[in-house]
């Protein structure tokens, strides 16, 4: 059994930052400047674990408003050994069940090109140029998730 957090304390913050600097710094060389940035700590952003069923968390994510309906979502990670799992789609599934609980209309999110069909499969679309960020080839994605277009 998975067990979706919505961070509260600092200690389960720690948890999360452990999984993107083993993700994004160790892994996919982001540099460390760029990776923890001051979004981490500001007051509207949230941040999300899923822990497995021994307590260990294995995932994780930011978001945050954007402005005009928009929920932006940032820094999804699974840990190496639990990817393919599940736990990136039960991450992201979390997030929009929150966004639509608070009447965002759409999601945002800036993709590695290597996660655009992960994303497309959650029913995300690609918009706008491929482009380089922190040595990374990157793609806007958008979901509409009001009613209302
Ligand atoms: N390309 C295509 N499809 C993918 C995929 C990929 N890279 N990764 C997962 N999928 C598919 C799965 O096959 C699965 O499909 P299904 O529901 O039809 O079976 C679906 O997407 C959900 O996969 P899931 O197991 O939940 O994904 P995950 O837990 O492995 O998480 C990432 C996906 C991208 C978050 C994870 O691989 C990761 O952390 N990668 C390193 C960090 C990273 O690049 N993050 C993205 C930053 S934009």
């Amino acid at each position: 059994m998975y067990q979706i957090v919505i961070i509260h304390d600092s200690q389960q913050l720690e948890q999360a930052f452990h999984i993107r600097r083993k993700v994004f710094i160790d892994e996919q060389h982001v540099p460390e400047e760029l990776e923890m940035d001051d979004y981490d700590r500001q007051a509207d952003t949230r941040h999300i674990l899923l822990l497995d069923d021994q307590g260990q968390a294995v995932g994780t994510a930011r978001f945050r408003p954007y402005g005009g309906g928009v929920l932006k979502i940032e820094r999804v990670a699974v840990t190496g050994k639990q990817r393919g799992q599940g736990v990136g789609r039960r991450i992201m599934e979390a997030i929009e069940a929150e966004a639509k609980k608070e009447k965002y209309d759409s999601l945002k999110l800036s993709a590695q090109l290597h996660a655009k069909s992960f994303y497309e499969g959650l029913g995300y679309q690609a918009k706008g140029p491929i482009y380089m960020d922190a040595g990374i080839e990157h793609v806007d994605m958008f979901k509409q998730i009001s009613q209302e277009l």
